[in-house]
């Protein structure tokens, strides 16, 4: 038999699950299940990444011990995605005893190979992000730190005794693994990215500190813990065997790896696809098959996080929406590999036209008329005209299509045209019901054998996108498998062993079940409202957490630190400066704020500054401001300026020391 080994990322359970942290899990969910209904014997592993500062500073401050504090997170994590029927087999902790076991097995592969050697690190560390930066790499902060360049929070300067892992020795053999396995990394997009970073070369990564306590100590050496992203990333084996006694040990961990799918965020691409393998190589393992890096849910347009208060809300999400709902608009709204949007009205809109009046609206009609013109029981085909049953046939060879279609783009992880095609199968039954008009052959004294014909292939049509669609809706499938009369369990229905007209091979006298809707078509503006209260009750208990000691004074309107910090404010420079033609109070700018290339920012102040007085003037500019357009020249962000008297007469705002371009108020 053959097998199929998927993995998820393993979450850090510094911060609270949200939706992003389920997309991955959820895609996971659906490849396994479709793995395992076409018979592969297959493996799906997801877990928590448990260890480092972050997470000991986290326990710190809920004043809990470190194991205690990691134990809630985790089983946050595990309650808030246990309503979406995840069949995962096995859910892997960093701070599991067999984990640790493993982890120094590979640490002592690689040393006996000469690839981990001891030295000393010096350099500017992140906390959060767990990773060392080049100073190129990082922000100017204005204190003249250096700033974390995803974070923006000042890095530590660390220096101390380390371990080190060769991964320079492995540059050339990574760049032949990139060009002679082309589908290591997916989409083809991120492998040219990763390929052009390798090419630039690779430097010895440090793999253990002596400043963190939180860790798997270095074998015989415990003043060091080892690097999170050593422990984290061994997961994918240790979980399955390596190194311990973890389901049977050496013989599973033989039987899985290598893994066929490693799924991962965007964001951690490089630490799967260089460190990962180059590890691999260094103890002389094998290497996974693929690593697809999927796109980033964004909230408004920008990244989910829990600093610009934009997470979508698991609590929310699974009050108003059922478990399938959730897993079809994820895997059918995003394209796979690519950034999306994520909006309740885009949910709403998705569940009520696919779900509601799609896969919902056949199964009721169709289960409806067969109770009700065939009392119950699925009729066999009957004997209609020529043209019926050719519209019959089309409808059975749109089913064949579409499983054809689905199982071509889901092997290539391209979900979204994968329901496509099942949902142009409905399209095609429903519009031969529609046309065939059974309600009215109900009451035609001859048409009953063409009434069969409608309802036997829109039953089957339905019978057989329940097995199809079981690893993307296992709900509803099999609430939909069990109203057409059939038993057990339809995720165990092979679509290879599916054949037309088993449903009237059921036996005489065997009917449908009792009818219940699937998908309740959604009142989109009641839930929209309800939502947004929801929302706002969950920002007020947030603000109160940081309420400020004073009341506000009349006609103040207090804001607290998160209001203010979604503003993002840096110093610039103006490099140019123009009179804007035919309007006589704006000035065009090109501001440098630290960017690559200067941002165009328009401002209303040309009867008040002479615009070649301003060149090199440091300013104080609104970065994150919607782009707007301005007489026809778009404007990239805001200039500050105190508004003075009641003309309003603009003065810059401005600073007395030196400062560098880019750096960040706050
Ligand atoms: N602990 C590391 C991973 C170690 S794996 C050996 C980590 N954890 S994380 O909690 O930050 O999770 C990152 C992963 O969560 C992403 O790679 C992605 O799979 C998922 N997502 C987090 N936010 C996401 C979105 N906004 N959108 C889609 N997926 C996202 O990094």
């Amino acid at each position: 038999m053959n097998k199929f080994y998927v993995t998820t990322p393993i979450y850090y359970v510094n911060s609270h699950p949200h939706l992003g942290h389920l997309y991955t899990t959820l895609i996971a969910d659906t490849v396994a299940r479709y793995k395992r209904q076409r018979g592969f014997d297959t493996f799906y592993l997801t877990g928590t990444d448990e260890h480092g500062v972050n997470i000991e500073r986290a326990a710190e401050n809920a004043g809990l011990p470190v194991k205690q504090h990691v134990d809630g997170i985790v089983n946050e994590f595990k309650t808030a995605f246990s309503s979406y029927e995840f069949t995962n087999d096995h859910w892997v902790r960093t701070t599991d005893d067999y984990h640790k076991r493993g982890v120094r097995q590979l640490w002592q592969r690689m040393k006996e190979n000469g690839y981990i050697y001891k030295g000393k690190y010096e350099g500017w560390y992140c906390s959060n992000c767990n990773e060392f930066y080049l100073e190129a790499e990082a922000g100017a902060a204005p204190d003249g730190t250096l700033n974390c360049p995803v974070h923006e929070r000042p890095l530590d300067r660390i220096a101390e005794e380390s371990y080190f892992f060769k991964l320079s020795a492995f540059q050339n053999r990574l760049l032949e693994l990139y060009e002679t396995n082309p589908n290591f990394i997916r989409p083809e997009s991120r492998r040219n990215e990763v390929m052009s970073f390798v090419r630039g070369g690779l430097n010895d990564q440090s793999i253990s500190r002596v400043s963190v306590k939180w860790g798997i100590p270095v074998p015989d050496d415990p003043e060091h813990t080892i690097y999170v992203w050593f422990d984290a990333l061994s997961n994918y084996i240790t979980a399955i065997g390596y190194g311990n006694d973890q389901f049977g040990g050496e013989e599973h961990y033989k039987k899985y790896w290598p893994a066929d799918l490693q799924l991962v965020g965007k964001d951690i691409l490089r630490f799967h696809t260089v460190y990962w393998p180059a590890f691999l190589m260094a103890a002389g393992l094998e290497l996974p098959r693929t690593v697809f890096a999927h796109g980033m849910w964004l909230s408004g347009g920008r990244k989910m996080s829990k600093t610009l208060g934009n997470v979508i809300d698991l609590a929310v999400l699974q009050k108003y929406f059922q478990t399938d709902a959730v897993r079809y608009f994820c895997l059918r709204e995003m394209v796979f590999g690519q950034d999306g949007d994520f909006t309740y009205e885009a949910l709403l809109d998705r569940v009520n036209a696919d779900l509601a009046s799609g896969l919902g609206n056949l199964a009721s009609r169709t289960l409806t008329m067969v109770k009700n013109y065939c009392d119950g029981e699925i009729p066999a085909p009957g004997e209609a005209n020529a043209e019926l049953k050719d519209h019959a046939n089309e409808v059975r060879e749109a089913v064949a299509q579409a499983f054809a279609v689905f199982d071509r783009e889901f092997d290539q992880y391209n979900f979204s045209r994968g329901l496509e095609a099942a949902w142009s199968a409905m399209a095609r039954v429903d519009k031969f019901i529609s046309d065939a008009k059974p309600w009215d052959l109900a009451k035609q004294p001859n048409g009953r054998e063409a009434l069969n014909l409608v309802l036997h292939t829109a039953s089957e049509t339905l019978r057989h996108l329940a097995v199809l669609l079981v690893p993307v809706l296992p709900v509803s499938t099999q609430a939909i498998w069990e109203q057409l009369g059939e038993s057990g369990q339809v995720s165990e229905v092979a679509p290879a062993t599916l054949k037309w007209g088993g449903s009237s091979l059921r036996g005489a006298g065997a009917r449908i079940g009792e009818i219940k809707p699937i998908f309740p078509r959604l009142e989109k503006k009641k839930i929209m409202d309800e939502i947004k209260q929801d929302e706002s009750a969950s920002q007020a208990a947030r603000s109160a957490e940081n309420a400020p000691i004073v009341e506000a004074a009349p006609g103040i309107a207090y804001i607290n630190i998160e209001d203010f910090t979604r503003v993002e404010l840096r110093v610039g420079e103006i490099k140019t400066a123009a009179p804007v033609p035919k309007a006589d109070k704006l000035l065009c700018f090109t501001v440098d704020v630290g960017e690559p290339q200067p941002r165009q920012i328009l401002a209303g102040i040309a009867q008040y500054y002479e615009p070649e007085k301003l060149i090199g003037r440091k300013v104080i500019v609104v970065t994150n401001l919607a782009p707007r357009k301005l007489r026809g020249l778009e404007s990239q962000g805001m200039i500050l300026a105190a508004s003075i008297g009641e003309e309003g007469r603009p003065v810059l705002a401005g600073f007395l020391e030196e400062v560098p371009n880019g750096a960040k108020l706050k």
